[in-house]
């Protein structure tokens, strides 16, 4: 048996149960991790109340990334034995438990520096803003970076990774402390949403040229700035409305402005491009074995706080990442 937080009805998070179930058996080309850390993420909280792009079946454990130690590997796999620390990506969700099964291709050997709060932390915030800056913006040495949100967890990695990647990183954020968090992880500069104007910093900032790429995890009302804040070439790399509403944008500006809107979605690129996004996060797992990024551990708690973890970020309160153990 194993303890798990399960969703048994769509609804506010602190719906989550703790119960105990049996553990899942890997089926061919799967492992089963014995789970030692599992990031959380804002998709999570959308998903448990029936709000995310896909509704799994109930009851469901939710969760998409962890990190742990391989207990048994299914047929066909040849990459992995029982005691190899990893981390993973779960398609089908289910992390937030003591043990589950991912197709082996979803997972990645430890390199021996990394711990597992850190590692269970890495994929999904740092995947998405990999995949990002570097397939979908295109972002390239001494380009100007704008990332909203930028002490969250999508927001903090763009920054850490637009930073290593060469790029001049200006970071957005609502209060004076997550700014200090967001210099501290690698932005040139900070700009506070709450006070200032984004679109009058962004020009005074870049000598009126504006922004080269905008990586923005939050939409609503920023949205209206951010629309005049790109420069010639630019690209507005849409990743997600934690705002809570949708912008509506008025096609005319990307076509005066010569900019450029671009979707991104970590989930479907992961599976409609596993090659490159094996590639992605094996470099990712390189760049974290040596520093060059790092997930900012929020909070670890156990993982029956679950649903205060969610609660904090629905709250807007976290800076970087929290991990639950299980
Ligand atoms: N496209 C993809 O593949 C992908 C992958 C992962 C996540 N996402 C999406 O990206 C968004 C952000 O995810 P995340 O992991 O970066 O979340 P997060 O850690 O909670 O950070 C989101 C940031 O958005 C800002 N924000 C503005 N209004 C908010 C509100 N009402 N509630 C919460 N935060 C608010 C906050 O920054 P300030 O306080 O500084 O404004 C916060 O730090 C979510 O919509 C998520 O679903 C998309």
């Amino acid at each position: 048996m194993m303890d798990a937080m399960v969703c048994e009805q769509y609804g506010p998070v602190k719906n989550l149960k703790h119960r105990q179930l049996t553990k899942p058996t890997p089926g061919p080309g799967e492992i089963r991790v014995r789970v030692s850390a599992v990031g959380v993420n804002f998709p999570d909280a959308l998903l448990v109340q029936g709000l995310y792009q896909v509704k799994p079946e109930l009851p469901f454990i939710p969760g998409i990334e962890c990190a742990g130690t391989v207990d048994a590997v299914g047929e066909r796999v040849s990459d992995f034995s029982p005691g190899d620390r990893v981390a993973a990506m779960s398609p089908r969700f289910g992390t937030y438990a003591a043990a589950v099964t991912v197709p082996a291709s979803h997972a990645y050997p430890l390199p021996p520096t990394l711990e597992f709060a850190q590692a269970g932390a890495l994929l999904c915030a740092h995947g998405t803003a990999y995949h990002a800056l570097v397939q979908r913006g295109a972002l390239q040495t001494g380009e100007t970076l704008l990332v909203t949100g930028a002490a969250g967890g999508t927001g903090l990695a763009a920054v850490q990774i637009g930073h290593a990647l060469g790029a001049r990183v200006i970071a957005a954020c609502s209060t004076q402390e997550k700014m200090d968090t967001a210099r501290q992880h690698g932005a040139d500069v900070a700009i506070n949403t709450s006070e200032d104007d984004i679109r009058e910093a962004v020009k005074s900032l870049t000598g009126g040229a504006g922004a080269d790429v905008i990586f923005d995890p939050v939409g609503g009302t920023l949205a209206g700035s951010l629309s005049r804040s790109l420069g010639w070439n630019g690209r507005w790399l849409i990743i997600g409305f934690a705002d809570g509403e949708i912008p509506q944008l008025p096609l005319n500006l990307p076509l005066v402005k010569g900019y450029s809107v671009v979707g991104v979605f970590w989930g479907s690129f992961c599976e409609n491009e596993p090659a490159q996004a094996q590639a992605n996060h094996q470099q990712l797992f390189n760049m974290a074995a040596v520093g060059t990024v790092q997930p900012r551990l929020h909070a670890v708690m156990p993982l029956t706080q679950a649903a205060n973890a969610l609660e904090t970020i629905q709250q807007r309160l976290v800076q970087g990442k929290i991990v639950l153990e299980p």
